[in-house]
């Protein structure tokens, strides 16, 4: 073992410990659940906006697995939340599925799921979750944090929970994350015959014995998580020593099923070199190179609902994109400009205090993020083409739960927005605003942010154009001349919006409907036509081609 490796194994434990000590009693750190502020200064208006939309032109094509999300053995993701097996109070479905969770999964049109990790995956043992003898776990990657984050699990949500799991919500593709931490490649290799052999083989047979007898045909399997991390369980020092176990993996895994598609663990500009050697060393090998953001940074920020920290947070969107340009430049510069292998941003989200673990507080400030993480991502539909946000249920989540009920955050309105009303092509949009200049905070560098976001997207039959508005003046309303060409459309228009009374709104169990999307009164449109944007919203126009 390497020095340094040993010098984390044995600080970490320490200062994890000395962490909770002056964290829970002293409730330092804490998520910030001020009142909102209504009467803060809204600033000079601003100058009216322009949009000028050219519908003949088509910049790219969304991949449907952007509108991803993540499920993790942590907190009460998965158990007490998806799989809520020992509470009375609400139904359930096989012995344990939630219906009004899976209710609203549905209604959020997620495409692909990842599970079980995380850095819970690195420590997963997958035999342990199947069958009609589960073994009860401490869980490996989180126990160090406390039973809030990691209490022990009786695996009764395993493989084939996963996909009853999906099965019930309808078409979700699967995205399995193999232990590569303490796992090995025929370890690995074995849960994909598991889940892709047919019953002749002696693990698919294995699964036919537990009541399965079609194959399951996972196609995306990622091998390992944050590996270059001292964090997490198996990690490699070096970059080699991740690509050479990696293709280990690659060769037992695609043995059994040379179909499945590959996602490597890979890194911003925080590990300079690590993709550049990962991606010569191990490219043939790779379909997918991951990488995760979260903004502004983890575990020690106190937020508070002013104005400053809507904006803070809002340019997260823009130090992702930021990051996700050094990526996808990492990739061109050993894979070449046409690069093959494609981006999983398969984590994603705002996280700035360890609390969020299990206390799912957010605002619409951090629902404005998200629909501009969209835009951003719709820009770089070339290369990036599956992202999960990180995570689904309880933990840093989109939907909240208690042992009766159940809320949105406005996360979720945000990812409902794109992943229900989008069209398939995104069309070529320049937006002239005005800006701010949003100074650093946290991971997040200065950079200069407009006012008024936009996403404009278009259908296979070119007849339905879907304009996504993105108002991120925290009081100003933003008046916005709409200029399209290369497409005449019907006089009226439906218009959608997400928002909330004030720039700090949230819901709660006790306030479900503060932060939400209202069907407002349509509009008359034309190929030039006016539209105010108001404060702190997302906007949806639907505009259909005159026949
Ligand atoms: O989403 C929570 C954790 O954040 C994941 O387990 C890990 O991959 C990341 O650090
Ligand atoms: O053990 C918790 C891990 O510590 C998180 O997953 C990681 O991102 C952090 O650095």
């Amino acid at each position: 073992m390497s020095r340094m490796l040993k010098f984390w194994k044995l600080l970490f434990p320490i200062g994890v410990f000395s962490f909770r000590l002056l964290m829970e009693p002293l409730g330092l750190f804490k998520v910030n659940k001020e009142v909102p502020l209504r009467q803060e200064p809204s600033g000079p208006p601003l100058a009216p906006a322009k949009i000028t939309i050219d519908a003949g032109k088509i910049i790219g094509e969304i991949d449907p697995f952007i509108y991803g999300s993540f499920i993790e053995v942590l907190g009460k993701c998965i158990y007490g939340g998806i799989w809520d097996e020992y509470n009375p109070n609400v139904p359930l479905i096989h012995g344990g599925l939630r219906q009004d969770v899976l209710q609203e999964v549905r209604n959020l049109k997620v495409t692909i799921i990842r599970w079980p990790g995380g850095c819970f995956s690195d420590g997963y043992s997958w035999k342990d979750g199947i069958g009609p003898k589960r073994i009860k776990r401490r869980n490996r990657a989180w126990h160090w944090w406390g039973p809030k984050v990691g209490p022990k699990h009786d695996n009764h949500f395993g493989s084939d929970e996963f996909m009853l799991f999906l099965k019930e919500l309808g078409g979700v593709e699967p995205y399995i994350n193999v232990n590569f931490g303490s796992g090995t490649p025929e370890e690995a290799a074995q849960w994909v015959e598991y889940m892709n052999g047919d019953s002749s083989t002696k693990y698919g047979a294995l699964r036919a014995q537990n009541g399965h007898p079609e194959p399951y045909n996972v196609k995306i399997w990622g091998i390992g998580n944050e590996i270059y991390g001292p964090h997490e369980i198996g990690y490699c020092s070096t970059a080699e020593e991740y690509a050479n176990r990696y293709i280990e993996f690659a060769k037992a895994m695609r043995a059994i099923d040379s179909s499945i598609k590959l996602v490597a663990c890979g890194t911003d500009f925080t590990f300079p070199d690590w993709n550049r050697t990962i991606l010569t060393i191990t490219g043939e090998y790779i379909d997918y190179l991951s990488f995760h953001v979260y903004i502004p940074g983890k575990f020690l920020t106190t937020l508070s609902n002013t104005a400053q920290n809507f904006y803070n947070i809002i340019a997260g969107a823009f130090e992702l994109e930021r990051r996700l340009e050094w990526v996808e430049n990492s990739i061109k510069a050993v894979m070449g400009e046409n690069a093959r292998i494609a981006i999983a941003l398969d984590e994603w989200g705002p996280w700035w205090n360890f609390r969020q673990l299990y206390e799912g507080y957010y605002t619409l400030r951090d629902g404005l993020f998200a629909a501009s993480v969209f835009e951003v991502l719709h820009r770089h539909t070339n290369m990036v083409k599956i992202a999960n946000y990180a995570q689904l249920v309880n933990v840093l989540p989109l939907i909240v739960t208690n042992e009766h009920d159940i809320y949105h955050n406005p996360i979720y309105f945000a990812f409902q927005i794109f992943s229900n009303y989008c069209k398939p092509h995104v069309v070529s949009t320049s937006v002239v605003c005005d800006t701010w200049e949003n100074p650093p905070f946290g991971n997040i560098a200065e950079t200069e942010i407009p006012y008024l976001g936009c996403s404009v997207t278009i259908n296979e039959a070119k007849d339905k154009l879907v304009i996504i508005g993105i108002n991120r003046h925290h009081a100003h309303d933003l008046p916005t001349t709409i200029s399209i060409s290369n497409f005449e459309p019907k006089p009226i228009a439906q218009v959608l919006e997400l928002n909330g009374p004030f720039h700090s709104a949230y819901n709660s169990f006790t306030k479900k409907e503060e932060v939400k999307i209202q069907e407002k009164p349509a509009i008359s449109v034309s190929n030039e036509f006016t539209f105010t944007f108001p404060a702190h919203s997302v906007s949806v126009l639907f505009l259909q081609k005159k026949p």
